[in-house]
């Protein structure tokens, strides 16, 4: 809560090619909170570098990501889109939290875990403190409702636990933020293997389906989907793949999974995965299209990340200095 308005914050990383996972769970969802929120939505280039990246492509997809949000329908006049980098309080109030933060509780993080063991020869320290990063993201801004995909809901629940042992010793610091969870876009599943969350870092492509992709990559990606050797469009236990088509084939067309089995009755898995894809490609074409005009014009995105980095240090500066005081730093 910012002079009486609730605060929406998330994030999204610039380290790779955005997922319909990304989309579904997250992006998609950010637009909702536009009229009742004050919204600030975050490309995090800070956390990117937690896992090594090429100084170009961390760049290009900076533009990217900013542009994506544009594109999904964020509108920069009623929400604050910015730079992590470009705000240093991020990185000083994340300081401060480490210090409130435990060893134990950074330990137990699952993003953690998979990180490292996927990266066993870089587990470096902003690895492991990634989370407390995080935190002061979300804290800066007073933040009431954080969105995002199922993922990320153990490192909010983390950034509440930080932000109420700080509130114990220093009263009236931080509004504790609560994770909403989209329904529908829970958690989208890999194409290839349904047990595992689609991810932007997945060697292999044909598991996850890219914002960006056209048309014919969409649908040759649905057909190709792993299901199992049942024929009916139906949820139901083991049946992970169809299971997350149903879900994907949810989000994108609005209806129940009760209408799709309807819908789908007496018709075979062939049928339902064209169906998937083209619900998919059609409902991304606007995206894209917008996309590819607003990444033409980069003078446009530099001048909206600076209007954005001022608008949320604004927000951050009147936070990181509250924290300050209290702290006992001195000011001068
Ligand atoms: P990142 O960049 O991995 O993902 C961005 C958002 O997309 C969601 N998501 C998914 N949702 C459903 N199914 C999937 N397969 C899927 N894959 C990704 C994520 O849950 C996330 O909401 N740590 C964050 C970024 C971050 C952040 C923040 C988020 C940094 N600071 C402050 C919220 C608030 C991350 O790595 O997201």
């Amino acid at each position: 809560m910012f002079n009486n308005q609730p605060v929406s914050y998330s994030g999204v990383q610039p380290s790779g090619n955005l997922t319909i996972g990304n989309y579904l769970g997250a992006i998609k969802n950010f637009a909702s909170f536009s009229e009742a929120y004050k919204c600030f939505y975050c490309v995090v280039d800070e956390h990117a570098i937690t896992v090594r990246q090429t100084p170009a492509d961390l760049r290009r997809r900076t533009y990217e990501t900013l542009a994506l949000y544009m594109a999904c329908g964020l509108d920069p006049e009623k929400n604050t889109l910015y730079v992590q980098s470009h705000v240093h309080e991020h990185a000083e109030l994340a300081w401060i939290l480490n210090c409130f933060t435990m060893f134990g509780e950074l330990s137990r993080m699952t993003q953690f875990k998979d990180k490292s063991a996927k990266h066993a020869d870089n587990i470096n320290a902003g690895l492991f403190t990634y989370p407390t990063l995080m935190a002061a993201d979300i804290l800066l801004y007073q933040t009431d409702v954080v969105p995002v995909g199922v993922d990320q809901k153990q490192h909010v629940e983390l950034c509440r636990d930080i932000a109420e042992r700080f509130n114990q010793l220093f009263p009236d610091t931080f509004t504790v933020p609560e994770p909403i969870i989209s329904k529908s876009g829970m958690k989208i599943m890999s194409l290839a293997d349904p047990t595992k969350k689609m991810s932007k870092s997945d060697e292999n492509v044909n598991a996850v389906v890219y914002i960006l992709d056209d048309k014919d990559t969409i649908i040759r990606k649905f057909k190709r989907a792993v299901t199992d050797s049942e024929t009916c469009v139906r949820l139901g236990e083991g049946k992970d793949g169809i299971n997350n088509l149903i879900g994907i084939y949810s989000c994108f067309t609005g209806k129940s999974a009760e209408e799709i089995e309807k819908e789908f009755e007496g018709r075979g898995y062939g049928e339902f995965k064209l169906a998937v894809g083209e619900a998919c490609a059609d409902a991304l074409a606007p995206v894209q299209q917008k996309y590819r005009e607003l990444l033409a014009d980069k003078g446009a995105l530099e001048a909206q990340m600076k209007k954005g980095a001022e608008e949320a240090s604004w927000y951050a500066r009147r936070t990181l200095s509250k924290v300050q005081k209290k702290l006992g730093f001195v000011k001068i």
